[in-house]
């Protein structure tokens, strides 16, 4: 398909919200620089993408942190913003907007969706037995509880899975649990908790996953959940909690996964709002955008069907498509802070420029749903070989050239080397289209082998001077 020849399309993108606990690592770029040449190239074919992203701020996470640090959460998520942006800036990713999910927008889009859910009886209520910290006062989630795995007793694992054996349980099944916040032992506590219902959306869900545009294998793993397994989701969260307060209720948060996605309406509401236009045109049933959201496979799950359930209960369109990519491994192995193998994007940038790390992650980018790896070494044989050796080569070796007619160009160019370049376009917009930026990238480096090629039959340096300046601005305009 020539992607460049067809309507112009509207387009709203969005990436994972990155929490507002940490510093961004090159995992979170990997997937900005992902979304971020998907946008680009749309906008270069004339199609209007905008790109939107906003700080995940809610949840214990982020009110552990803050706690730890002395600070207030505000004072924690306004300075985790900053360094995001900062992060992104220097990796050259170029958002519409990127707002943040504690702000008015959101709070008001989360009651209004919240509402319009209850409206349609999609909302019910439910006692459940959860750990209590008494020390702390705390209701724990899993995260924040420790014992013994129950099924191979290995010591000191958290409370949704054993790092050993790799087995995944309710909190309620481990062995001897301990609050990781106070250390003391939890005791079981009723609470009243707040669910939306999903299963009761088990057809708006299978439509969805017919019709939108998915990766095979989220499709078949979202349709295993929707088929077999499909439960209850509990939306809410007892005080204290960081978060926004569920309209009628005293003493209830909405979870954070309930606003993280409507951090994308948000987001794009803040935009919209400075730049005259309205909501109803940009994410709306009637509006003529459609909407991409590029994720990690660890959360498939929210996006796939927790979202689309909670936007049809408020009667706003559901996304066209996701795009799962893998996890970044580095050297082959996952990114661990222990081990040391984590890298802090902005640590990389002090030693490597980010524009090389944007080409390396496009050459191996593709459509898959797979890892990929960093492996440092083949990054600098890489670089040195593709960018130095053969790309840049090619400017470096005509411009001498050039530099003796006065730094121009000549006219008498060689059509065939320019036709034959030209004639890839097709297939490059194709891969860029369909995500397979590693194809692009394959190809658009078998052409400077075929410029440089060029450059070697025709010999410039044995020629008259008339005749180099020819056949380097015949590279120079290949280039
Ligand atoms: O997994 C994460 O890092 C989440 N902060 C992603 C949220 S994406 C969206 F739903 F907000
Ligand atoms: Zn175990």
């Amino acid at each position: 398909m020539d992607v460049a020849n067809t309507k112009k399309r509207k387009i709203l993108v969005t990436q994972a919200l990155p929490y507002a606990n940490s510093s961004l690592h090159l995992g979170h770029i990997l997937e900005a620089v992902q979304t971020d040449i998907w946008v680009r190239f749309n906008n270069l074919i004339g199609n209007e993408c905008l790109f939107f992203c906003a700080d995940d701020t809610h949840g214990t996470p982020v009110m552990l942190k803050a706690k730890e640090l002395g600070v207030e959460p505000e004072q924690l998520i306004k300075d985790v913003q900053i360094d995001h942006i900062e992060t992104y800036k220097l990796y050259d990713i170029d958002f519409t907007n990127f707002h943040t999910t504690h702000s008015d927008e959101n709070k008001k889009y989360s009651e209004f969706i919240y509402n319009e859910a209850k409206n349609k009886d999609l909302i019910t209520r439910k006692t459940i037995k959860q750990l209590f910290d008494e020390k702390e006062s705390m209701f724990l989630s899993d995260r924040f509880v420790k014992g013994a795995c129950p099924k191979c007793n290995e010591e000191n694992q958290y409370g949704d899975g054993c790092s050993k054996c790799g087995a995944t349980y309710d909190v309620s099944e481990i062995k001897n649990p301990i609050s990781a916040l106070s250390g003391t032992t939890p005791i079981h506590k009723d609470s009243e908790h707040i669910f939306f219902n999903l299963p009761k959306q088990i057809n708006v869900l299978k439509d969805f996953l017919q019709k939108s545009d998915l990766q095979k294998p989220i499709v078949n793993k979202l349709s295993e959940w929707v088929n077999d397994d499909l439960q209850q989701w509990d939306i809410s969260r007892d005080a204290p909690y960081f978060g926004f307060s569920i309209p009628g209720e005293i003493n209830k948060y909405f979870y954070v996964w309930l606003d993280a996605p409507i951090g994308y309406l948000a987001s794009i509401e803040n935009w919209a709002s400075s730049n005259n236009k309205k909501m109803e045109e940009l994410w709306s049933k009637d509006s003529n955008y459609e909407i991409y959201h590029f994720i990690g496979k660890d959360i498939a799950y929210f996006h796939g069907l927790f979202w689309p359930a909670l936007l049809d209960s408020a009667n706003l369109k559901l996304p066209d498509g996701i795009y799962v990519h893998g996890f970044l491994t580095i050297n082959g192995e996952k990114m661990s802070k222990s081990k040391g193998t984590g890298i802090l994007a902005r640590e990389f940038a002090e030693v490597c420029d980010p524009e090389t790390l944007r080409y390396y992650f496009a050459a191996k980018l593709n459509d898959k749903v797979e890892d990929i790896d960093l492996n440092l070494e083949d990054y600098v044989t890489r670089i040195n070989s593709d960018l130095v050796g053969k790309y840049c080569n090619i400017a470096s070796r005509c411009s001498s050239f050039i530099k003796k007619n006065d730094n121009k160009l000549s006219d008498n160019i060689n059509n065939e080397l320019i036709e034959s370049i030209k004639s890839k376009k097709p297939l490059v917009t194709s891969y860029y289209n369909s995500r397979n930026y590693s194809k692009a990238v394959r190809l658009i480096m078998e052409m400077a082998d075929d410029i440089n090629k060029y450059i070697n039959d025709s010999t410039p340096w044995k020629k008259e001077l008339n005749d180099a300046i020819d056949i380097s601005s015949s590279a120079l305009y290949a280039f």
